[in-house]
């Protein structure tokens, strides 16, 4: 598994004595994908599962804003699931669980979601930064888990860079989906109409897609509906 993922802290970013993990990206971007997220959420109550949370920081700040929603930060990485966990004892919020070990590459993501122990039917799926950082099967693991567990009125929000009919939207987008390839050929910058194909089959539709800053996207998918 190991070269799935992405150790934060490598690079010379900081480490806390208690393993908190702080991503850079976390601070450039958080507000911007909030904006997103808080009309949908706000005034609602339910779960809320991040896939792939890395750092545990974004659910650490969302569940700031939203006391009536539980919160499920979950990776496979064992560094970050430690870092998620200090995250989440230093907010000292009652509304964030202990992450959960979700390998997206099963599309039954982990044994919680279905035996009881986890989370309800889910309100949203947020995951950030995954899938082109991860096998294709990694997209086609988290879009099933997202078609399976939403809730009727759920949604899944999914926010990376991302191609157009086959396009990159900016150089920068190109040139960073290269070296991923370079570093791990099954890695790579995943194309919308692709996605919405996977989404299809899990009985899912795209309905927004939500600008970001630095050429970042967060495409918005919800079951589709009759007729
Ligand atoms: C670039 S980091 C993004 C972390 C965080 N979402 C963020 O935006 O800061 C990618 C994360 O995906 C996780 N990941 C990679 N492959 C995965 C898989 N098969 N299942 C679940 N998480 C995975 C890694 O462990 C890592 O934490």
């Amino acid at each position: 598994m190991a070269e799935y993922v992405v150790e934060f802290g490598k690079d010379g970013s900081r480490v806390e004595p208690d393993g908190r993990l702080d991503a850079a990206a976390f601070h450039r971007n958080h507000q911007a994908i909030w904006a997103v997220l808080q009309p949908f959420l706000t005034g609602k109550s339910g779960d809320v599962v991040e896939a792939g949370s890395g750092t545990g920081q974004h659910v650490a700040e969302f569940a700031r804003h939203t006391p009536d929603i539980t919160w499920w930060p979950s990776d496979l990485n064992e560094q970050h699931l430690k870092s998620i966990n200090a995250w989440r004892a230093h907010a000292g919020l009652a509304n964030i669980r202990p992450p959960l070990r979700i390998d997206l590459s099963d599309p039954a993501w982990c044994a919680e979601m279905h035996d009881g122990s986890g989370p309800g039917k889910l309100l949203a799926v947020f995951c950030a930064n995954v899938i082109h950082i991860a096998p294709w099967r990694v997209a086609e693991g988290l879009l099933a888990g997202a078609g399976r567990y939403l809730r009727e009125d759920g949604r899944l929000f999914l926010y990376g860079p991302f191609k157009r009919d086959g396009q990159h939207t900016a150089e920068s987008n190109a040139a960073f989906d290269q070296s991923l390839r370079k570093g791990n050929p099954e890695w790579g910058v995943r194309d919308i109409e692709a996605l919405e194909k996977l989404a299809a089959g899990a009985g899912l539709a795209l309905i927004e897609i939500a600008a970001m800053p630095a050429n970042n996207l967060i495409l918005v998918f919800e079951h589709k509906r009759a007729g």
